[in-house]
């Protein structure tokens, strides 16, 4: 049988006039997409592309299968020169795939005739012909592709796979064919939205949650004012008692809305990679001086191991390190028993794997970042080791997500907000950085961070401050 030119009004027009005749079969299209040929048909690909725009193709797919013939060659086709549609096709990201059938009432009769690099990946589609219920399960899915094959509906379903990885889609079926015809062709086209739909929930949650921390100081506050104005007017032991409840949720809330504002900074940012070098050690140095008072407080001393200045240098913003060792250091003494004892130790030039090891082999241990690191680069880590409660185990994964605070942990009166490590997690992230916790309960925790070290050095001689080490290093960079 001769290969039948076949040309569609429509697409010519939007091809700009040339009658494209279709002279490859659909096999032919999932073979030269599953050999990766660069140069398919360009007539027949440009109009499967035309159709995936959303063009009706009249495509016989009986005729085209009854005339099988091999690939065309890979030579290219001079005279039509075009965009490369059978690459773009079989490159597209999301899974593409046309799906014929014969018969309506046979469910089992349908098939795939082309399928791109995504598609068989994720269905692990190995040949042309093989069965669409063997690749796809969802019902309704099905029956979208069924009412595009034979009822000439478009339509697009959204549904979930299950197991421990469970992803949210979205297909999209439409027909390729029209009804009119015996053999009937559709396209299924697959997208991931798990992503989307994730980030839409953590939105929500997020706002949620931020909402209800900040109504309980406020609904407190207007209880007091409303004490104050009622039985509590003329007693002044009273009155002292509740300005000074007051003062201290009205402190929480600014610290919630700091925290928060610190946040959204934070993670405006976070892909833009850091400037500067930070000596960990100057910064650790600041840092527990300006934590003096609240340690001298609760009577907690520090136990600083710290290497000279200029030893571990790292690339980052001074800023946003030094929040993070503040929060860190700040954890350390708040979650202390009075008298404590917390230890600042830092790490230069250790491998990825040295950095995020353990410690102490007994204790309970988990990664809260772990970076895409280079091959050989090096980085340098800080610990903060408390000798406090100590987390339980199944505390440690949910320790950097928003207002997660482990329950019944005293912490004095400055009590959290539960948005510190989240903080420290999102710096660390775009420092390209680690975070670790290892704890065993009663015991103490460790909490430690590593990021790489800066490339252009180590900073030779001394200065006369930290600042003047920083800044001599920030000049430098
Ligand atoms: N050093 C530590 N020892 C024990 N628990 C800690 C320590 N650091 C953090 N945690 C727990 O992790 C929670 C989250 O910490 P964080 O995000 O800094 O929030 P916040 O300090 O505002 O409560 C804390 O509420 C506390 O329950
Ligand atoms: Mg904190």
């Amino acid at each position: 049988m001769p290969p039948e030119n076949h040309s569609d009004p429509i697409l010519t027009r939007l091809l700009g006039g040339a009658a494209l005749p279709l002279t490859v079969g659909p096999a032919a299209i999932l073979t030269l997409a599953a050999t990766g040929a660069a140069q398919v048909g360009p007539a027949l690909v440009a109009a499967l592309a035309a159709a995936a725009g959303g063009l009706y193709l009249n495509t016989r797919y009986k005729a085209a299968q009854a005339r099988l013939r091999p690939a065309p060659t890979l030579a290219p086709a001079p005279d039509r020169s075009g965009p490369p549609y059978g690459v773009i096709l079989e490159h597209l990201p999301d899974p593409l795939m046309v799906i014929a059938a014969e018969e309506a009432d046979d469910l089992t009769g349908r098939r795939f005739v082309f399928a791109n690099a995504a598609a068989r990946e994720l269905f692990r589609i190995q040949r042309e012909g093989t069965l669409l219920v063997t690749a796809m399960r969802n019902p309704q899915v099905l029956e979208a592709v069924d009412e595009a094959l034979f009822g000439g509906i478009e339509r697009a379903v959204e549904y979930e796979t299950g197991g421990t990885q469970g992803r949210s889609w979205i297909a999209y079926a439409r027909p390729l064919s029209d009804t009119s015809q015996v053999s009937r062709l559709a396209m299924l086209v697959l997208r991931d939205e798990t992503d989307a739909r994730r980030s839409e929930r953590t939105r929500a949650d997020f706002l949620a949650n931020a909402s209800h921390e900040l109504r309980t100081p406020l609904a407190s506050l207007s209880g007091f004012i409303e004490t104050l104005r009622g039985h509590a007017k003329d007693d002044p032991g009273a009155r002292d008692k509740f300005l000074g409840i007051m003062l201290a949720q009205a402190e929480r809330m600014s610290r919630l809305i700091d925290d928060l504002m610190s946040l959204s900074r934070i993670e405006l940012n976070e892909h833009i990679a850091p400037l500067g070098r930070v000596d960990l050690a100057m910064a650790a140095i600041d840092v527990i001086d300006a934590l003096a008072p609240q340690a001298k407080e609760k009577a907690v001393a520090f136990d600083p191991v710290l290497p000279p200045r200029g030893a571990a240098v790292v690339e980052g913003d001074r800023d946003q390190i030094i929040q993070v060792i503040q929060n860190l250091i700040d954890n350390a003494i708040k979650y202390t028993p009075r008298g404590g004892v917390v230890r600042v130790e830092i790490f230069p030039g250790l491998s990825a794997d040295a950095a995020a090891s353990p410690r102490d082999p007994a204790a309970a241990r988990m990664s809260l970042l772990t970076p895409d690191h280079a091959a050989g680069e090096r980085y340098a880590a800080l610990r903060v080791t408390d000798r406090g409660p100590g987390l339980a185990r199944e505390h440690l994964p949910r320790l950097t997500e928003r207002f997660y605070r482990v329950e019944g942990q005293k912490s004095g009166d400055r009590s959290g907000t539960g948005l510190g490590l989240a903080i420290v997690k999102h710096i660390m992230n775009r420092h390209r950085g680690g975070l670790t916790v290892e704890s065993v309960q009663g015991e103490g925790a460790t909490f430690a961070f590593y990021i790489p070290m800066s490339k252009s050095g180590a900073l030779a001689g001394p200065g006369p401050s930290a600042e003047a080490a920083v800044a001599e290093a920030e000049a430098e960079a």
